[in-house]
């Protein structure tokens, strides 16, 4: 139940992250506050380095070693920084799903990617048969477009190009229907037209499901493709933040205009993600 009174799905407020070395103390999250609405869709951008995947970690509660976060991090009315472990490891992969950027690393090459689905779809729902998993997972193969689930459940990891491995990771992640999807760099390994069907589906994903999703990327074009609002993100501190639309047609940071002007596109095409981001907008609206 969320107590919030603008009844966000997440609330980030203030989130600093810092690491501990021999050096002394980094911070590489500098006071950063966004909010989710229930369905919407937030970008996080920002060069090499700015703190996106510290930031997405830190909501997961799953920071490397040395890292600590302060702030609060409110989800659903609760906030994960101080709901201790066993609490966290119920939202995590359940409530809250994660998508990186390298299927490959995230799939054990050694067994097939309906086993993998599976076993992590069960360690969250305890008392579930093997047989009732296996239905789900081929449901999950199926939502992702993957042809032929009922075959391809058994097939390994190698088996499948870099897409459709990301469709297998999305999979993973939709079995639990999580009320919120974090995607770091999901579409950055894989060619530009493979990039735009896992866009096409995280997009269809969210309308379909009303989950939430932050999508994380170096990449101003990707965002404005599926989500409604951007954040952006230099040296561990947000920039700028507004509805995609306004920050693409009037950044109000040079830093911005810089990620901007990196995307190769004419101004028509401009205008093109410019709806896109404004008809997503819309459909966050129906779905909340
Ligand atoms: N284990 C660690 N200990 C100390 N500092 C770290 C650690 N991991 C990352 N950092 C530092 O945190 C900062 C933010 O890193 P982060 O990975 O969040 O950047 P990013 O925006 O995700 O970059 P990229 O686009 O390359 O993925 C970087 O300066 C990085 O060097
Ligand atoms: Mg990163």
């Amino acid at each position: 139940m969320s107590t919030s009174a603008t009844d966000d799905l997440l609330r980030v407020d203030h989130l600093s992250v810092e690491f501990r070395t021999a050096a002394g103390v980094g911070r590489v999250v500098d006071s950063l506050s966004f909010s989710v609405p229930r369905g919407g869709a937030l970008g996080i951008v920002g060069e090499s380095g700015s703190g996106k995947s510290m930031t997405s970690l830190g909501i997961m509660g799953l920071l490397p070693k040395g890292g600590t976060a302060t702030g609060s991090i409110v989800f659903d009315g609760q906030d994960l920084l101080t709901i201790g472990e066993r609490a966290m490891r119920r939202v995590r992969g359940d409530r809250i799903a994660m998508i990186f950027q390298d299927p490959l690393s995230s799939l054990n090459p050694y067994y097939t990617v309906g086993t993998q689905i599976a076993e992590a779809y069960r360690s969250h729902r305890s008392g579930v048969s093997a047989r009732a998993a296996r239905r789900v997972v081929i449901e999950a193969m199926e939502r992702v477009h993957i042809h032929d689930a009922g075959r391809r459940v058994d097939h390994y990891p190698h088996q499948f190009s870099g897409g459709m491995r990301q469709r297998i990771m999305i999979a993973m992640a939709l079995s639990m229907e999580p009320e919120l999807i974090i995607a770091d760099e999901p579409t950055t390994a894989l060619d530009v037209t493979v990039q735009a069907q896992i866009l096409d589906l995280l997009a269809e994903i969210r309308r379909d499901t009303g989950a939430g999703l932050i999508l994380i990327t170096h990449d101003l074009a990707v965002v404005g493709q599926v989500t409604d609002r951007i954040v952006v993100m230099r040296r561990g501190r947000m920039v700028e933040q507004g509805a995609v639309a306004d920050v693409f047609s009037d950044p109000q940071h040079e830093y911005t205009r810089r990620l901007l002007d990196a995307v190769p596109r004419i101004d028509d095409e401009i205008g093109e993600l410019r709806t896109t981001g404004m008809s997503f907008a819309g459909v966050g609206e129906e779905n909340a």
